[in-house]
C-alpha cells in the first residue's frame, strides 16, 4: 500500500482550490444575482468534483462599483448575496463537506461610501481623518503660483484614466486630490496609519473567529508606495492589473532584488504588512492561508510574498500568462519551482480567474500566448472548439504539478468566455475609464449553466424571480450545462474529477517534478514526471505542436484529455495524457 498521500504537509501545500464568484454561481433567491445561499445550495457540486476549499469573491456591503471590490463594510455582508447568517450556513455546511472556506480581502482601498472616505470628505486637509487615505493637494498647489488644478503626479488607473481624483472643500471651493489606482469609488488606503493598520487586524479577526480557513490578499503589492509619490511615465507592459513588471534589460537582471516596476506596486514596505499578518493568523489554529494576489514578476520576487514569516501562497500569475505554448510554459514552470524552492514553500498554479479571459476562448485565439484585457465581437473570435481541446490538456499539465492547483469556476465545464457581450450588459469599470477600448472582465463574469432545458440555465431559483441573470448568458451555454455533463463519460466535467481524484490518489500534489528528456519543449512537447512521495508517479505529455507525437514504451494511458487523444501509439496535437508504467 502506498503512504496515505499527503499526509506529511498541511492542506494548502497539495490543495485544489476552487474560486467562486457569488454573483455568477447561484442564484438563490431568484432575483438573476448569485448570491451566498445559491452557493450554499450547490456545494455537493464541489464536493463531488473532489476540490478541497473554496475561495469566496467579495460578498461585502457594497455599492458594487467593481463588483464588490469596494468594500463600504468589512464586517457585513451586502444585502444581494444574503445575510451574516447566511454566511455562518454556508461556512458550516462548507466544513461539514469537509470543504475549507477563504475569503477575500481588500486591504488597499475601500468603497468611497465606507464611513472613513465619507468622514474625510467632510473633514479639513491634515486632519486625522484625511490621514487613512492618500489626499494631496494639487502638483502645482503652491502658494501665490498655482491653483491646484494639477493631479499630485503622472499616475494611471490600472482602469483607464487618471490615478487621482479632485474633492470640493466643505465651502464649494476646488480642494485636495486623492489617490486611486482603481476605479474613483475605490480610495487608496493609508498603510503608514496605524489606524489603518489596526482596522484590517481587527477585520481579520473578525473574520477568523467566525471559523474561516484563510484570506485571499486583494492586490496584495499594492499597499505602500513609494516616498514621495514620484511620477511614473514608463509604460507598464499590458497585464490584466497594469501589474507586473515591464521586461527587465539583462543589466537589470543581475540586481533583481530591486522592483523595477511602478512605484505603486512591489514596494519593500508591503512586506512588514504581511509579516505582522503571519503572526495574527498562526495563532489560530487549523492551518489557515494568506493567499497574496500580487501580479509581480519576474518570480523570485514574488517569492518574497511566500517567505515563511510571510504568506503560505501566492497567486501564479506568470502561469496564467504563458498562454498554449510548450516553451513559455517550462520556463514558467521550472522558474516557478526554483524561486519557490528558495523560500520553502510550495507553489500554485491558475490559468483562469475572474479578472482574465477565460483560457478556452485564450487558446483558441489565432495567437495562443495573446492575453487580451476581455474580447469583444469587433475583435477576433475564438476557435472554441480548438481552444477547448488545447484548454483540457492544459488542465492535465496543472493538476500534475506538485504544489497547490487553483480553479475558476465554471472552468470545470470547459466553459468559454462570453466574446459578443453588447456593450449595454457592460459592468466592468475598465470599460467605461477607457471608452470602450478594452471590453474588460464581464465575459468571463456571466452566470453559470447547471441545467440545459432550465430558465437561466438553472442559475436562478427562489420566488423573487424569475429575472434574467445579471449578465446575458449566451445560448451556447446550455451545451456546457453541468447536467449535460455530469456522469458522461469523457464530457470536460468528468475529466477534472478524475484528475483531482487520481491527482490525490497519488499524492502529486507533494510531489517533485523532473524534465522528461525524450521529449522537448522545443519542438513544443511539453513533458515531464511527477514523482508523489510514496513512490507513485505520473508522466504528462502534453502535445503542443501541430504534430502528433509517439507515446514512450513501456507506459499505459492512465488518463487522456479526450477521448481520442491517442491513436496508433501517438498523442495527437493539442492534445494530453497521464502515462503510468505498464505492469
Ligand atoms: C483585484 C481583483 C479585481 C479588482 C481589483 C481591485 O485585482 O481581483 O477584480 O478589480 O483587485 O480591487
Amino acid at each position: 500500500m502506498p503512504e496515505p498521500a499527503n499526509a506529511a504537509q498541511p492542506w494548502w501545500h497539495h490543495a485544489v482550490i476552487y474560486q467562486v464568484y457569488p454573483r455568477s454561481f447561484a442564484d438563490g433567491n431568484g432575483d438573476g444575482m448569485g448570491d451566498l445561499p445559491g452557493v450554499t445550495s450547490r456545494l455537493e457540486h464541489l464536493s463531488a468534483l473532489g476540490v478541497d476549499a473554496v475561495w469566496l469573491s467579495p460578498f461585502y456591503k457594497s455599492p458594487q462599483a467593481d463588483a464588490g471590490y469596494d468594500v463600504e463594510d468589512y464586517r457585513e455582508v451586502d444585502g444581494l448575496f444574503g445575510t451574516l447568517d447566511d454566511f455562518d450556513v454556508l461556512l458550516a455546511k462548507a466544513h461539514g463537506l469537509g470543504l475549507k472556506v477563504i475569503v477575500d480581502l481588500v486591504p488597499n482601498h475601500t468603497s468611497d461610501r465606507h464611513e472613513w472616505f465619507q468622514e474625510a470628505l467632510r473633514s479639513a486637509p491634515g486632519s486625522a481623518a484625511r490621514e487613512r487615505y492618500m489626499f494631496r493637494p494639487g502638483k502645482d498647489a503652491v502658494p501665490g503660483s498655482g491653483d491646484g488644478d494639477l493631479p499630485p503626479n503622472d499616475w494611471k488607473s490600472v482602469f483607464g484614466g487618471p490615478a487621482w481624483t479632485r474633492t470640493a472643500d466643505a465651502d464649494g471651493a476646488p480642494g485636495e486630490w486623492y489617490l486611486h489606482l482603481f476605479a474613483a469609488a475605490q480610495p487608496d488606503l493609508n498603510w503608514h496609519n496605524n489606524e489603518v493598520r489596526a482596522e484590517f487586524e481587527d477585520i481579520m479577526r473578525f473574520w477568523l473567529d467566525r471559523g474561516v480557513d484563510g484570506f485571499r490578499i486583494d492586490v496584495a503589492h499594492g499597499l505602500i508606495k513609494a516616498d514621495g509619490l514620484p511620477d511614473w511615465s514608463e509604460a507598464v507592459v499590458a497585464m490584466v492589473q497594469g501589474g507586473m513588471k515591464r521586461r527587465r534589460s539583462s543589466a537589470e537582471k543581475a540586481k533583481a532584488e530591486e522592483p523595477a516596476g511602478p512605484p505603486y506596486f512591489d514596494q519593500d514596505g508591503v512586506h512588514e504588512i504581511y509579516r505582522s499578518w503571519n503572526t495574527l493568523v498562526s495563532a489560530y489554529d487549523g492551518d489557515r492561508v494568506l493567499v497574496a494576489e500580487a501580479w509581480v514578476a519576474p518570480e523570485e520576487r514574488l517569492a518574497r510574498y511566500i517567505r515563511q514569516d510571510e504568506m503560505q501562497q501566492a497567486f501564479n500569475f506568470g502561469f496564467l500568462m504563458a498562454g498554449w505554448d510548450a516553451g513559455r510554459l517550462a520556463t514558467s514552470i521550472r522558474k516557478t519551482l526554483t524561486a519557490v524552492a528558495s523560500v520553502g514553500r510550495p507553489s500554485t498554479w491558475v490559468l483562469s480567474n475572474h479578472d482574465a479571459v477565460r483560457h478556452p476562448s485564450r487558446f483558441g485565439l489565432t495567437d495562443p500566448t495573446k492575453f487580451p484585457r476581455g474580447i469583444s465581437s469587433r475583435e477576433e473570435q475564438p476557435n472554441e472548439a480548438l481552444g477547448l481541446a488545447r484548454a483540457r490538456a492544459a488542465i492535465m499539465v496543472m493538476m500534475a504539478l506538485p504544489g497547490s492547483a487553483y480553479i475558476y469556476q465554471g472552468e470545470e465545464l470547459g466553459l468559454p468566455e462570453h466574446t459578443a457581450l453588447a456593450a449595454r450588459y457592460r459592468q466592468d469599470p475598465t470599460f467605461f475609464r477607457t471608452n470602450g477600448l478594452e471590453p474588460g472582465r464581464d465575459g468571463c463574469r456571466v452566470p453559470l449553466p447547471w441545467a440545459k432545458d432550465e430558465a437561466s440555465f438553472g442559475f436562478s431559483h427562489g420566488n423573487a424571480g424569475p429575472a434574467a441573470p445579471w449578465l446575458p448568458q449566451p445560448s451556447k451555454f446550455g451545451r456546457y450545462a453541468a447536467d449535460q455533463q455530469a456522469g458522461v463519460e469523457h464530457s470536460t466535467l468528468e475529466l477534472y474529477r478524475a484528475l483531482i481524484s487520481e491527482r490525490k490518489e497519488l499524492g502529486l500534489g507533494d510531489g517533485t517534478l523532473h524534465w522528461s528528456r525524450s521529449y522537448s519543449a522545443k519542438d513544443g512537447i511539453l513533458a515531464f514526471e511527477t514523482r508523489a512521495p510514496g513512490g507513485r508517479s505520473v508522466l504528462v505529455i502534453a502535445n503542443m505542436s501541430e504534430a502528433p507525437v509517439d507515446l514512450p514504451k513501456g507506459y499505459r494511458v492512465l488518463l487522456r484529455s479526450q477521448a481520442a487523444a491517442v491513436s496508433h501509439g501517438r498523442v495527437k496535437a493539442n492534445r494530453a495524457v497521464w502515462l503510468v508504467k505498464a505492469e
